[in-house]
């Protein structure tokens, strides 16, 4: 009896933490981070999130985001990282919602690592 309930306790928690790992998965396992460079990972994000208000032809607030220079640019100035997360009296860009945990991540490692082409 006794090892019914120990095997039983045993299978519980091997569900559980199944389960917790395959959540982390879900949430951080198709996150690559590591080899985060412009080309690759920031260009694509600030394409498909930015540029079409923050284009090269009238761009809001007076900002482009087309290309290595300007993002590099608002990343060095902190507006990049302050507009993403909301902080240091920023405003939330984009306006609609925070980007996911995932490509604030990716942003992060690229100024961290020095802004790699
Ligand atoms: C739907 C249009 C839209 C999108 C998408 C958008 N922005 Fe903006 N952004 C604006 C507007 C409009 C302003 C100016 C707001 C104002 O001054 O009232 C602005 C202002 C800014 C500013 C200056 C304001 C500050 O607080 O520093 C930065 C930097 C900025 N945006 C970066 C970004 C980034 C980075 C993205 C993508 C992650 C983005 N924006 C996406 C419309 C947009």
């Amino acid at each position: 009896m006794k090892s019914v309930i120990i095997a039983g306790a045993v299978l519980l928690l091997a569900s559980v933490t199944g389960c917790y790992y395959d959540n982390k998965q879900e949430l951080y396992g198709s996150c690559d981070s590591s080899n985060v460079t412009f080309a690759t990972t920031i260009e694509p994000i600030i394409n498909a999130n930015c540029v079409g208000c923050h284009g090269s032809s009238s761009p809001s607030a007076g900002i482009s985001l087309v290309g290595y220079d300007q993002v590099a640019l608002a990343a060095n100035n902190g507006r990049l990282v302050g507009t993403m997360n909301n902080t240091g009296g920023h405003m939330l860009m984009p306006p609609g919602g925070k980007l996911d945990n995932c490509k604030l991540n990716q942003v992060n490692k690229w100024i961290r690592n020095g802004l790699p082409k």
